[in-house]
């Protein structure tokens, strides 16, 4: 199973942070997701709408320049990182899961993709996009073939990973707390990687490894490799 790093290793660093990100590349993580939301004049590395619970600042995130939102403490007298720091930290290490929250102007985020990988700071491979917004994926997908899309779900829909296999998606990744033998085998069947977040218990790691889930998101990346490496 490959491990994700979940928010950075969110778990010992503050979530979304330069040093969440340097310690999961430390750690040689699969991959590492973040979160992504539109400033007014860029797209920041964030999980939430607003910036109160990780942040000193208050607000929508949406409605701050980013400029404005670097000047607020992230943890330990970090910043809120910008897409493209990430994208110069990360220089191609490992795979990003940019998981695209309230995120908006997608055509300016598509050619932040797109000059990045003119620039060799990622590789089509290395990068995976996802979304609880379906319809951004579409989007996407539209305009950007060649991307590969994460279809994001916390729920078992009727037709199980069929929404999935629709967006033309690469993989699709599933709460914890929903997944079960018949949505992964559903899944796995239309060709879709199954991703499920966020696994940090080694019951949890036994159970998804038995049902044959290719990979966690996890906030302690170097535990979770751990335990994955000692699975029957
Ligand atoms: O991308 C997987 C997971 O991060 C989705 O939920 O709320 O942790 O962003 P959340
Ligand atoms: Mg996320």
């Amino acid at each position: 199973m490959k491990v994700f790093a979940h928010r950075g290793a969110s778990g010992h660093f503050p979530e979304n942070t330069q040093s969440a990100i340097m310690a999961a590349l430390n750690i040689g993580v699969d991959g590492i997701e973040v979160d992504v939301q539109s400033a007014l004049d860029d797209y920041m590395i964030i999980h939430d709408t607003w910036l109160d619970r990780t942040t000193t600042g208050k607000g929508k995130v949406c409605l701050f320049t980013a400029a404005h939102i670097m000047q607020f403490d992230a943890g330990n007298g970090e910043k809120v990182p910008t897409l493209q720091q990430l994208f110069n930290w990360n220089n191609n290490q490992t795979l990003l899961n940019l998981e695209l929250k309230h995120t908006f102007q997608l055509e300016n985020f598509a050619a932040q993709l797109e000059q990045n990988i003119a620039n060799k700071l990622i590789t089509a491979d290395n990068l995976l996009v996802s979304s609880f917004d379906h319809h951004q994926l579409a989007w996407l997908k539209q305009r950007l073939p060649w991307l590969n899309m994460g279809a994001l779900t916390a729920s078992i829909p009727l037709h199980y990973a069929k929404f999935a296999e629709q967006l033309a998606a690469y993989s699709i990744h599933i709460d914890k707390n929903f997944i079960n033998q018949a949505f992964v085998d559903d899944a796995k069947q239309r060709g879709l990687k199954v991703y499920c977040y966020t696994v940090d218990k080694p019951a949890d790691i036994q159970l998804l490894h038995n049902y044959g889930v290719d990979g966690v998101f996890t906030n302690y990346p170097a535990a979770t490799k751990q335990h994955i490496a000692q699975l029957s």
